[in-house]
């Protein structure tokens, strides 16, 4: 089969497509033949050198949909065939890959099969951090990093839907626009304004922030949050090695949380993907909540889709078209 596979660290132009094997499903896992491969911004810190796959397979690709094509032992149900999406650790970028039953879920109604490849791993993301670990709450403040990525399209759209009042951060003007039409009531251009004060401003005084930044907003983060507030940490685009200001912590009675979902264990994973798509796959099947996308990319082109989430103007998500 074709897959893809970093050959060295560096930029897009060391993404190769190689032949291997076809994987053989392990004990409690499905084989799915892959439609369509979501691409994140982990795949480039992968690319990189900078964040290596916990299972040591070369291959990159967090997310996939496809077709269930085979079963491993202990594995009966789906079905041959039946339409899925999946979360992976690795491995999506490529015709075939085997999966953990419980991170398989039945393909989303209404959502086209390709654009669901880019789903999963971002719906799983702020499923499980803005609702289950950040418990956002109607009528609670949320701010939001990054809004016009593809974790920030999904996010923004979820807390409207939870009745949050929703304040992003983005980094250019031609993204005020996506952003308030997902459900953002205030929009920051990061690169012009400091979002503390245009924040101070409007007197919007968090109760949750989801921040994909780290040491280079941590501490503006905590020193906004609200009594009780919650800032929650997935991505460390501005470094690791930050300062807490941990007395205004202390007294607003706040809390700061980090995860991985890569990182999780199975039975975490598992329990996440179902909550996830409980949640979402009504809203998507009613059209309350779409995917946004930007471009769809052959395997061939990996190095163009990564070119394209690099590019200071992309905005959603970037997908693979595999079968
Ligand atoms: N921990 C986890 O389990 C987990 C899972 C999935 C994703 N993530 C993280 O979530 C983030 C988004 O992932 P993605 O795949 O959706 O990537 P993406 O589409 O490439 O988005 C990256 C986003 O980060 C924003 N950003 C960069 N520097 C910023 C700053 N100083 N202030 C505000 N925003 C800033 C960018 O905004 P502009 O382009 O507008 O400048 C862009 O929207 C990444 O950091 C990723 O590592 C974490």
């Amino acid at each position: 089969m074709r897959a893809v596979i970093a050959d060295g660290k560096g930029g897009p132009e060391v993404l190769k497509v190689v032949d291997l094997p076809v994987p053989k499903p392990g004990p409690g896992q499905l084989l799915i033949k892959v439609r369509a491969a979501g691409v994140n911004r982990a795949d480039v810190m992968q690319r990189q050198g900078l964040y290596d796959p916990p299972d040591g397979n070369a291959v990159l690709g967090l997310e996939v949909s496809g077709e269930v094509a085979g079963h491993g032992p202990g594995v009966t149900a789906p079905p041959i065939g039946t339409k899925v999406v999946a979360l992976v650790a690795s491995g999506g970028y490529s015709e075939y890959v085997a999966a953990p039953a419980g991170q398989v879920a039945p393909a989303p109604e209404g959502v086209d099969l390709v654009d669901a490849g880019g789903i999963i791993e971002v719906a799983a993301t702020v499923w499980s951090n803005v609702f289950m670990i950040g418990q956002l709450q109607k009528g609670q403040s949320f701010l939001l990093h990054g809004g016009a990525s593809g974790i920030g399209t999904m996010a923004l759209q979820l807390a409207r839907v939870a009745g949050a009042r929703i304040a992003t951060t983005v980094g250019s003007d031609s993204k005020v626009k996506i952003a308030r039409a997902l459900g953002a009531d205030l929009v920051i251009n990061y690169r012009e304004e400091a979002f503390e004060e245009v924040l101070a401003d409007h007197g919007f005084v968090p109760d949750l922030i989801l921040d994909v930044v780290g040491a280079a907003y941590l501490r503006r983060n905590v020193e906004i949050l609200g009594v009780g507030g919650r800032l929650v940490v997935i991505g460390l685009q501005g470094g690791q090695l930050g300062e807490m200001p941990i007395g205004n912590l202390l007294y607003k009675q706040g809390s700061v949380h980090a995860t991985s979902l890569r990182a999780r264990t199975l039975e975490e994973k598992r329990s996440i993907v179902r909550a996830t798509t409980d949640a979402l796959w009504p809203l998507l099947a009613s059209g309350t909540v779409r995917p946004v996308i930007a471009h769809r990319h052959r395997l061939a082109e990996v190095s163009e889709a990564h070119r394209a989430i690099e590019d200071p103007e992309h905005i959603g998500k970037e997908l693979l078209v595999v079968h």
